[in-house]
């Protein structure tokens, strides 16, 4: 397994060009299967989950291929409604692949996804919706077996403003009978994106980005170009990595528009940003000072810049803190933070961090994806040197990370062990 070497205590400076969106590239790619002709999409990551769901798609009869750009083509007699537990369990979002095959082929047999590092998890917000459409589901063996004649439009009101659920149905009612409005919808942009990609295809969705999303459902889907957004994540992640450095990034491929909660805190906490033709300048500007912050659906600030944040937080004067509201347990950073000199202390939901003047460089463990993140920046700030131990986590979310921090002059290197 290879670890991450940081050699830290080294302003960041230059241009970084931010990747296309994990997080819409994975739901519009498995939107693909309801697509009757060729998808050519542009700007998708080269990400261990997107090699991933091309496997899926694969396994589901499809072609799929990443030669520059992404080409999906499903064709409706091949397509096989079955994904395996192997596939899912490496990575959750196979689950969104439910409601295009419901939709599609009245079938999908998908395997339960397991509870994971950051939380259990459960999917019962997409199952009800979908049988609310029409469908029934049964528990076999692990895998959920769904069927459905045509679905019908439905009125579905999510109890909470679910990604993956918004996604599925999104997908799902595209190909149905009728109207489906959807309430309490999510309003994240990669919500948005997917809807537009499914609008480039020929569905008829309004409302995206509003918690009432409408769908008239169309009889057929075609085949479209289209160019998935930035990955506001990597951006704002790039955007701590500068300040926590203390040095200054230009961030090409970027937009504020879709980062609105995380600017405000940074700017609050004393950061400076200034936005560009087509990216972001940022830099430490005054001394950092801790804030308050908590994590909530968009247009709140993203749990998946909770650990992030909270790596720059430990740097700061005075003490901020930090609520996490989304995933019951999406702490696991702070006690390798806490081994690295932070002082961090965790009660239930709720962080309450202490600035430190340094972190101290130390070997630490990853335990997700975006804990991670805050394992490297940490790494990028501290003196001496940090070994990030696990950093499968990285490979799936952000696209040649040392390359890219080294091109504006991170001292981190990739070892095999
Ligand atoms: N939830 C339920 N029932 C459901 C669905 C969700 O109880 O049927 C709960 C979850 O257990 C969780 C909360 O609702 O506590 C939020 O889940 P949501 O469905 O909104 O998230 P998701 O679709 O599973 C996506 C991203 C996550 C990101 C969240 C929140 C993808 C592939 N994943 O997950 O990204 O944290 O939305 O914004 O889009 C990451 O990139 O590191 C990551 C974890």
């Amino acid at each position: 397994m290879d670890k991450l070497v940081i050699e830290g205590n080294v302003p960041l400076r230059g241009r970084l060009r931010v990747s296309g969106s994990k997080n819409a590239a994975l739901p519009i790619l498995l939107a693909c299967i309801l697509a009757e002709g060729p998808v050519r999409l542009r700007n998708v990551p080269k990400l261990k989950d997107i090699a991933t769901t091309l496997q899926l798609l694969r396994m589901l009869g499809c072609g799929a291929e990443q030669n520059g750009e992404i080409v999906v083509t499903c064709v409706g007699q091949n397509l096989i409604p079955e994904a395996p537990y192997d596939l899912v369990r490496t990575m959750r979002a196979s689950v969104l692949c439910l409601g295009p095959l419901l939709a599609r082929l009245g079938k999908a047999v998908v395997a339960l996804p397991g509870g994971c590092a950051i939380g259990s998890r459960p999917v019962d917000l997409h199952l009800r919706g979908l049988e609310r459409m029409g469908a029934t589901f049964e528990l076999e063996a692990g895998n959920i077996i769904g069927r459905c004649k045509r679905l019908k439009g439905a009125h579905i009101h999510f109890d909470f403003p679910t990604v993956g659920g918004t996604e599925n149905l999104l997908m799902a009612a595209s190909l149905a009978e009728g109207e489906t409005i959807l309430e309490n919808a999510a309003r994240e942009p990669e919500v948005t994106n997917l809807a537009d990609f499914l609008n480039a295809c020929g569905a008829k969705i309004q409302g995206q980005g509003t918690s009432i999303i409408r769908v008239q459902g169309v009889d057929r889907l075609n085949g479209a170009e289209f160019g998935v957004m930035p990955d506001r994540i990597e951006a704002g992640t790039y955007l701590v990595a500068a300040v926590i450095t203390d040095g200054e990034l230009y961030l090409e491929n970027c937009s504020m528009a879709d980062l609105d909660a995380v600017v405000y805190k940074l700017r609050e906490m004393g950061v400076w940003l200034q936005e560009g033709k087509s990216g972001v300048l940022v830099k430490r500007g005054t001394n950092l000072v801790g804030v308050d912050v908590m994590t909530q659906p968009f247009p709140g600030f993203p749990t998946d810049m909770q650990a992030q944040i909270m790596a720059l937080m430990g740097l700061a004067d005075g003490s901020g803190t930090i609520k996490e509201t989304i995933f019951e347990n999406r702490f696991m950073h702070v006690q390798e933070l806490v081994r690295m000199g932070a002082r961090i202390k965790v009660s239930g939901q709720n962080a309450v961090v202490r600035g430190v003047d340094q972190y101290i460089g130390a070997p630490v463990m990853a335990s997700d994806l975006r804990a991670s993140a805050s394992l490297v920046l940490a790494g990028l700030a501290a003196k001496g040197s940090t070994e990030v131990l696990r950093i499968y986590h990285l490979d799936r979310g952000y696209e040649e990370l040392e390359a890219k921090l080294s091109q504006v002059g991170a001292r981190i290197r990739r070892v095999a062990q």
